[in-house]
């Protein structure tokens, strides 16, 4: 795994630590970013040594400054839309990638730096993290999904302010809006969110993953989303770790699940 935009390093219990690297421009997501991003979690969702991972940014400034501007500028209205599609589907990728993702944000998120951290599971802030989606300013909207996910997140009313106005918003702003699980003292959101997931990891393998689908199928339709659920529900009562989990609680011991 080689990436010319991105730095991936194995950390303790699977856990895999994506930044992207491209600090001297606050880490914008050009088009060789998102090539490699899409490459990078299409394998690192299948890769078996992969129980989680981390998406953060390179540097002490930004988690990611947004689309590169650079190359915005030069789109009309046909490749404007082809970005914005391929934009969506790498990170409908991070969405539904059926292992626990974690956005570590310490610095900037803006625009579709905003819009990666939204697609993660889990948002995990530093106090001086900065969260917008200015594409208005630009004369533009966010295109990576940001228009639908930010709403889903925080309401609309919230999400037509912070898009309409373009201005941006304070981590302890965004936790209380919801955009942010957790904000944590500056320089430890890496630490934060290894803790979380070694709460996560306790958990059977299979169960986060089919959580992680019936979550995100609540956004197609609540019918779906039902129905999904109640399936993956009676797919796990057949697991061997569903088995463990019950007969390790009703016998007060801790489970050792198998992911099987
Ligand atoms: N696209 C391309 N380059 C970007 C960028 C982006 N989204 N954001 C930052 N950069 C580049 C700057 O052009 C600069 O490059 P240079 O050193 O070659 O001139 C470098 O990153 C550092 O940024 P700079 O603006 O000098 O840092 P700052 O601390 O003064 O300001 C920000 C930080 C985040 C406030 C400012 O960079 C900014 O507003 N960026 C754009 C945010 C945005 O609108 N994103 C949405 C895009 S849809």
């Amino acid at each position: 795994m080689n990436y010319s935009t991105l730095l991936i390093e194995a950390h303790e219990q699977g856990i895999f630590v994506l930044s992207i690297n491209r600090p001297d421009k606050l880490n914008a997501l050009n088009t060789q970013v998102m090539k490699d991003l899409d490459q990078a979690i299409a394998e690192l969702s299948t890769d078996t040594k992969v129980k989680a991972i981390i998406i953060t940014g390179a540097g002490d400034k930004a988690f990611v400054a947004g689309a590169d501007i650079a190359e915005l500028a030069t789109l009309n209205e046909s490749t404007g839309q082809k970005l914005a599609q391929s934009g969506q589907a790498v990170f409908n990728r991070i969405a539904r990638c059926p292992k626990p993702v974690i956005a570590v944000v310490e610095g900037y998120a803006l625009g579709g730096g905003c819009e990666l951290a939204m697609a993660c599971h889990i948002r995990i802030a530093s106090s001086k993290a900065v969260f917008g989606l200015p594409e208005v300013s630009l004369g533009l909207i966010p295109g990576y999904g940001g228009t639908q996910r930010l709403t889903r997140l925080v309401g609309q009313g919230r999400a037509m302010e912070m898009i309409l106005t373009g201005n941006p918003v304070k981590a302890d702003q965004a936790l209380q809006s919801g955009l942010v699980n957790k904000v944590v003292e500056a320089g430890t959101a890496l630490q934060e969110a290894k803790m979380m997931l070694e709460t996560i990891l306790k958990r059977a393998p299979l169960a986060l993953t089919a959580a992680i689908k019936a979550i995100l199928a609540s956004q197609e339709s609540p019918e779906e989303g039902y129905n999904l659920e109640a399936e993956y529900f009676g797919d796990l009562c057949g697991t061997k770790d569903f088995k463990m989990g019950t007969t390790a609680f009703l016998a007060k011991e801790k489970p050792d699940f198998t992911g099987s």
